[in-house]
This record gives C-alpha cells, sequence and structure tokens, in this order.
C-alpha cells in the first residue's frame, strides 16, 4: 500500500510556494502545483525542483479546471496561496483582486466539497486584514478593518474558509501570517526592493532608492519559518486559525538602514521619498501575537531581523555582481 500523501499547492511559482514545496518533498510528500498558462517562463523560483514536482495547469478564476484538478490528483491537503498579493494592485485591479483573491477561495472549497474526500484545507490569509488595527498587538481575536481592496478580498477568503469548516465541517484553516520575506521576494515588495537597491547602489548600477512611507511598520518575519507553520496546521488534531508572526515590530526605515549598512553604506545618502509609492489608505502598524501557535503547533520563527535583512542583502550583492561597473 502507497502511503505517500499528496499536497496540492496552488500559486507554487510565488515566494511561499517555492519553500513549501521544498519543505513538503523533505517530507516525502508527492507534492503537485498549479500554474495558471502563461506565454513566459515564471517557473525562476521552482526550476531547481525539476522533476521532483508535478505541475497541473488551472485557474482560480475558473470552477471547473478547480474541480477537474482536486478529483484527479487526489489530493490529501491543499494549500491555496495563489493571489493577487501586491496590495498597491489591488486599487488599480480592485475587481480583478475580488475574484481571484477573495472568491477564488470559494471555487477551491467548492472543488473539495464536490469530490467528498477528507482533504485538509490551508487558505493563506494575512496581518492586511487588521489594517487599522484594532488591538495592539493583533490576536486571533482582534476584529479585522483592511485598508485596502486586497485586506478586504482575504477578509472574504478568511470568512468563507471558517464558514465553510463550520457548515461542512471541512478540516479547513487560515493562517494570520504577517509579512514574511527572503530573497526569492518579489522584487516590487518594500524589503526586497530595498536589497535590490542597495546592491544596485554598491554595484554602481543605480544613484539612489525611490521609496514611499518610511514610517511605516511591519512585523517582518523569514518566509521560510512561515511555511513551517501553514504544514503544521494541517496536522494537528482539530482544524483552528493561527495568527503567525515574530511579535517585532521594525520601520521601513529601519529596514533601510540595516540593510544599507551591510554594504557600508548610509541610508539618508540613497533613500529619496516619493509619492508616487504612498497608498491611498495606509497600515501603520503591524505585530502579531503568535502565543497560540506556539502553545498549540509548537511554532515558532527561527530567524532574526537582522540575519533576514543580512540574507537578502547579500543574496542580492551576489546576484548583481557580474554586472558591476564599480
Ligand atoms: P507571491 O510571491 O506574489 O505569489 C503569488 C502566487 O499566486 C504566484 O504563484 C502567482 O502566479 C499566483 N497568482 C497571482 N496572481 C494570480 C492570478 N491573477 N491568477 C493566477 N495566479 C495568480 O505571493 P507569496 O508572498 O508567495 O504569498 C503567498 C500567499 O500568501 C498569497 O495568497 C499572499 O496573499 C499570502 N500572504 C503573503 C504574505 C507575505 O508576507 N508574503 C503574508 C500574508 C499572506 P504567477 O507566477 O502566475 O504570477
Ligand atoms: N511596496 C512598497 N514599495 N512598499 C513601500 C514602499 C515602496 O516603495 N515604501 C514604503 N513602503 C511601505 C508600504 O507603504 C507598506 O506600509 C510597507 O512598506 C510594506 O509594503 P509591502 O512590502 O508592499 O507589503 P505589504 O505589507 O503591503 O503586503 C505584504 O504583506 C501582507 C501581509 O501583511 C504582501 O505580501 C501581502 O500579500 C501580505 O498579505
Amino acid at each position: 500500500m502507497n502511503d505517500r500523501r499528496t499536497a496540492l499547492i496552488t500559486g507554487i511559482t510565488g515566494q511561499d510556494g517555492s519553500y513549501l514545496a521544498e519543505l513538503l518533498l523533505s517530507k516525502g510528500y508527492r507534492v503537485v502545483g498549479m500554474t495558471r498558462r502563461t506565454s513566459t517562463d515564471v517557473h525562476e523560483r521552482i526550476g531547481h525542483l525539476g522533476d521532483q514536482i508535478e505541475i497541473v495547469s488551472g485557474d482560480l478564476l475558473d470552477q471547473s479546471s478547480m474541480t477537474k484538478i482536486v478529483e484527479d490528483i487526489k489530493p490529501d491537503e491543499i494549500y491555496n496561496l495563489a493571489a493577487q498579493s501586491f496590495v498597491p494592485t489591488s486599487w488599480a485591479q480592485p475587481v480583478l483582486t475580488g475574484e481571484f483573491t477573495g472568491l477564488g477561495v470559494t471555487r477551491v472549497l467548492e472543488a473539495i466539497r464536490a469530490t467528498r474526500r477528507p482533504i485538509r484545507f490551508y487558505q493563506a490569509s494575512s496581518s492586511e486584514m487588521f489594517g487599522k488595527v484594532q488591538d495592539v498587538p493583533q490576536t486571533e481575536h482582534t476584529a479585522f478593518y483592511p485598508r485596502s481592496p486586497y485586506g478586504v478580498a482575504k477578509v472574504y477568503g478568511h470568512w468563507i474558509t471558517v464558514n465553510y469548516r463550520e457548515s461542512y465541517d471541512m478540516y479547513a484553516v487560515s493562517g494570520l501570517l504577517f509579512n514574511h520575506e527572503s530573497a526569492r521576494r518579489g522584487r516590487e515588495f518594500v524589503t526586497r526592493k530595498i536589497s535590490d537597491g542597495v546592491a544596485r547602489i554598491k554595484h554602481g548600477l543605480a544613484r539612489e532608492l525611490r521609496l514611499g512611507n518610511l514610517d511605516a511598520r511591519r512585523d517582518w518575519g523569514f518566509a521560510g519559518d512561515y511555511v513551517r507553520a501553514m504544514w503544521l496546521m494541517l496536522q494537528a488534531q482539530t482544524p483552528d486559525d493561527y495568527v503567525i508572526a515574530t511579535g517585532r515590530t521594525h520601520s521601513v526605515r529601519e529596514f533601510c538602514r540595516l540593510a544599507f549598512a551591510v554594504a557600508d553604506l548610509d541610508y539618508e545618502r540613497y533613500v529619496v521619498e516619493d509619492p508616487k509609492f504612498v497608498r491611498p489608505a495606509e497600515v501603520d502598524l503591524l505585530i502579531g501575537d503568535p502565543a497560540k501557535a506556539k502553545r498549540v503547533l509548537g511554532w515558532e520563527p527561527v530567524t532574526s531581523f537582522e540575519d533576514l535583512v543580512e540574507r537578502m542583502v547579500r543574496c542580492d550583492l551576489a546576484r548583481l555582481q557580474p554586472l558591476a561597473r564599480v
């Protein structure tokens, strides 16, 4: 009898998808990733996994593709990571963001319901749902007050997950994950924009780095630590929702100071505040309380903020070294 477990990951080409695929492979899973069709190759983050993973084509906008994939693959666990995940884009494309990041969750849940199999489901919820925070730090009991169409869509995704758990007795959980970063982070997000910017300036490829609100504060962790929490949530005896965070908060300015210092540079000489990157509504302060995850799942972050910043900058310095002009 083959007792190898099968996991289906939507959004496998993203930052978290790539780390989660590595983790599940290391635990002996059969890993299947769902990707949408594109005319260009977007498999940069999972290319190194080669034929260790299977790829199937589907789209969270399309119910029939979701239902067929779940029926064919027969996963034991589904991790729904796919989303339009960049907050500023959600003001430019609010309807698409709602369709994909919000309603897309219902499509996966409906696909699971149609198979009548005991599939465990993880929904990638977000600290962005806390928005204009109602408590500091934020816990599983903090009321949501989203400040972007993305945050609003994620609130829908969270509650539909809870609703299917309660309505159909499904093992469906929502991970309230705070910002998590890595050298695989998309370059539009602020941490990677900074590490990439530092490397460009150090190598003579840029003269300045233009950013928005330097006083915004985030609870930043390492993506590799956070995918472990996703897996743990699906191994628990009972389905429940968890805040995953470090419990420490830092400003964008602090991130800049540390990141430029890794390359022996003073951020004040290079960082320019540009209103173009300021958002219509801002989330000023995020800080999560991960006590429940520690108590119930035994989860704790391993990587410190300082190590994370240093690792990201060193990776970008090495990546851009071949192009260096100085
Ligand atoms: P990411 O790097 O932006 O990856 C997003 C994934 O979703 C990619 O595989 C992307 O596929 C897919 N995707 C995006 N828009 C899509 C669309 N319109 N149709 C089909 N697929 C689409 O995000 P991440 O940082 O790994 O985050 C994973 C999940 O966790 C997301 O749901 C995000 O909202 C949530 N989350 C992230 C954080 C964080 O700090 N990273 C915190 C809380 C929650 P393509 O390659 O085809 O674009
Ligand atoms: N992207 C970006 N670019 N952000 C900037 C900039 C800039 O030039 N300058 C300042 N910031 C500030 C933003 O205003 C925000 O307050 C903070 O940096 C973090 O922005 P992002 O890195 O874009 O992340 P985010 O917090 O909006 O969203 C990320 O984390 C969420 C969890 O809280 C994404 O990964 C979401 O998908 C995720 O749900």
